[in-house]
């Protein structure tokens, strides 16, 4: 069948084509029917089924005699590691973590978090936690204790696990003492920690709170799959919104199943056993649908790669690491491309590997540029596919469905909807636009299996966010278009939400931590166009009257402040001390204007706007900090 046949199908019967994919997963309980919508327009899908994402990740794949099979690759240039976890050792595996939960009280319902670089453990955690029904919440290793403790306080979990170390090329993450400073600062307690010792660095543990990953799993009874309801929560998943408090994207057990399943085919176009790489962390929401739940459910081999495209130690790493693994299908994000483009511009080091195995490479997580796609594609000689999603839908919203049929490709285009996503261009009043016509990009009510519910403990929140600026529709907090063909392109954000390097920031939050600072009065982040990183937050600072330190201190202090309260992943280092902000007459911050004389484009002179004066300063101000770039 063609794509087209396939999305017709699904909008001639959305719950009958869900219902027909939902008989890909093993259930204790089928399913009545596909979508509960009694709470319009809050839905649940799969809701009277009952299931286990643990069973359908690893068990059922055992039961099936393919428990030889290697479930899960770990390659570590960081810690010149490489080895191999069949789906047979990774059961008793989980099943010996889980026992060792059950048995400190961890029951389905309780949240767990973790807090875990790229090892095995880290996914044999979270499928320990849904073996059990426990919700887990996985905290990505680049944030600050502040952001952890500010989870710890949300999720409130009854458990914490977590590695003695991570590593960065050059340094050694010091995980334990940014946990130990986390549960110190949050108000909620956990019961416990798991703590995963790494040989490079041994954490202290805390007697009667810490208990080593090892030794407490010695002599206890390994636990069984406990099945839960469709609409049971699988995980919590903290992404960036306008402020500094984290949205906590839920998602629920059987529409999560279900989606991954069909997408694993119909998406990336990986049978069972193929080996399929997404170069993330487990941090992010790639890491969690295609480094974790997708391939396992599907039954394919995932890899666990602990290293960076560049450095790790050259541009030629991912190639070792197709090479090695026979990885057919790569997803990895554009930033990752650029950066090996940077170090080898002519792709020398491709022709020291046979990349025979390599069939597509998939690019999400930011706007992929077209000098990237083209380079990807001439040096590599496979499709190279753009699709777009997001934390809160779990996976592709667009995409080139290979496994359906290779769609042509549309460099700028992350093509066409999937099945489950009537995608619609918006004016500011709700009204669809035209083909070719730049708007909002919203999605018609429902959304499909596999996408957020509400968010956790905050459904008003929800509403808000997502259901309310365009009633029966999602709102994406992306601006594009759609051409006559069907195509979607995704061009800005249309909040405070900026990409730095793959990675979603909120430069709200930035901005909550600058204005802590004494001496700061006011402040705006903005995002500025970086040729690596595609966005690099910049902050300007005015300075409170009768403030003696000097501009260059309190940049310093901005600078430390923001590395230690929201983490490295940030990546702030650029900040400038200003007399005043452009704002409009109403009081209102002008960014997208200052973000428009950053990357030296031309810009419309904002009719409200207070003091035109102040953008010259502002221009003064960024030429000092390099932007534009020259
Ligand atoms: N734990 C602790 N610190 C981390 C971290 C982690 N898991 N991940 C990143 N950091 C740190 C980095 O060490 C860096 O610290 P520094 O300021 O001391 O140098 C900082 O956070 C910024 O990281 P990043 O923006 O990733 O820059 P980088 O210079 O380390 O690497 C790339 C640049 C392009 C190589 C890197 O961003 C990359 O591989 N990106 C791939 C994109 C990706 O995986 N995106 C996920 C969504 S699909
Ligand atoms: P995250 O929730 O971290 O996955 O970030 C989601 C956001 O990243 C989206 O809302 C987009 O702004 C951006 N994004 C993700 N994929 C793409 C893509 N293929 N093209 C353009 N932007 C993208």
């Amino acid at each position: 069948m063609a794509y087209s046949d396939i999305y017709a199908a699904w909008q001639a019967d959305p719950e009958g084509f869900w219902m027909e994919q939902a008989k890909a997963i093993d259930w204790d309980r089928a399913p009545t029917r596909a979508l509960s919508d009694e709470a319009a327009p809050i839905y649940e899908w799969f809701a009277d089924g009952l299931t286990n994402t643990c069973w359908n990740a690893v068990d059922r794949h055992v039961a099936a005699g393919r428990g030889d099979q290697t479930a899960i690759i770990y390659d570590s240039p960081l810690t010149h590691t490489q080895h191999a976890i069949t789906f047979a050792e990774l059961q008793t595996r989980v099943a010996s973590l889980a026992g060792a939960l059950r048995a400190k009280g961890i029951e389905k319902g309780d949240r767990v978090i973790i807090y875990m670089p790229m090892v095995p453990e880290a996914l044999e955690a979270m499928l320990a936690c849904a073996r059990l029904g426990a919700i887990h919440s996985v905290v990505f290793g680049g944030f600050a204790a502040h952001e952890l403790a500010v989870r710890i306080d949300d999720a409130t979990p009854k458990a914490i696990i977590a590695a003695s170390c991570g590593l960065e090329p050059g340094r050694v993450v010091h995980y334990k003492p940014l946990l130990d400073n986390a549960i110190a600062q949050a108000a909620h307690k956990p019961d416990f920690c798991v703590i995963f010792q790494r040989e490079q660095e041994v954490a202290h543990l805390e007697e009667g709170r810490d208990y080593d990953w090892h030794g407490f799993q010695y002599g206890v009874a390994p636990a069984d799959c406990v099945p839960v309801e469709g609409n049971h929560p699988a995980y919590i998943l903290y992404t960036s919104g306008t402020t500094g408090q984290p949205k906590g994207v839920v998602r629920h057990t059987g529409g999560h199943l279900v989606a991954l399943h069909w997408s694993m085919k119909n998406i990336y176009n990986v049978d069972p056993g193929d080996v399929f790489w997404a170069a993330s962390d487990v941090g992010w929401v790639v890491g969690h649908s295609y480094i974790c739940y997708g391939p396992l459910i599907h039954g394919n081999t995932t890899v666990v790669f602990e290293g960076k495209p560049v450095g790790t130690p050259d541009a030629g790493t991912f190639w070792r690491v197709i090479r090695d693994h026979k990885v057919r299908v790569l997803f990895t994000a554009p930033t990752a491309f650029r950066a090996i483009k940077r170090d080898d511009p002519q792709g020398t080091l491709i022709g020291n590997y046979d990349l025979g195995s390599l069939k597509a490479l998939f690019l999400a997580g930011e706007r992929a540029d077209p000098a990237t796609i083209e380079w990807a594609q001439a040096k590599l000689g496979v499709p190279v596919i753009d699709h777009w999603w997001q934390t809160e839908t779990g996976w592709a919203i667009a995409a080139n469905p290979l496994g359906i049929e290779e769609l042509p490709v549309k460099i700028g285009s992350p093509s066409v909807a999937m099945p489950g996503y009537d995608v619609q261009i918006l004016d500011e009043a709700g009204h669809p636009m035209p083909a070719g016509e730049l708007g909002a990009i919203a999605v018609k009510l429902p959304l499909p299996p596999g996408t957020l519910p509400t968010l956790w403990n905050a459904e008003p929140r929800f509403r808000k966010s997502y259901l309310t600026t365009f009633p029966g529709y999602y709102e994406t907090g992306d601006a594009g278009m759609k051409d006559a063909d069907g195509y979607l392109y995704i061009m800005a954000r249309t909040d405070d939400v900026i990409n730095v390097a793959g990675h979603r920031l909120s430069t709200g939050a930035m901005e909550e931590v600058l204005a802590s600072h004494p001496d700061v009065a006011e402040c705006a982040v903005i995002g500025v166009s970086d040729d690596l990183k595609g966005q690099l937050p910049l902050g300007l600072l005015c300075l409170n009257k009768g403030a003696t330190r000097p501009a260059a201190e309190v940049v310093a202090d901005c600078v430390k402040l923001v590395r230690d309260q929201i983490g490295p992943v940030a990546a702030f280092k650029l900040a400038c001390v200003v007399e005043r902000l452009p704002k409009t007459r109403s009081g209102k911050i002008l960014r997208a204007t200052m973000v428009k004389i950053a990357d030296g484009q031309e810009f419309k002179m904002p009719a409200t706007i207070d003091d035109p004066a102040i953008l010259d300063e502002i221009a003064v101000a960024l030429k000092g900090l390099g932007y534009p770039a020259a």
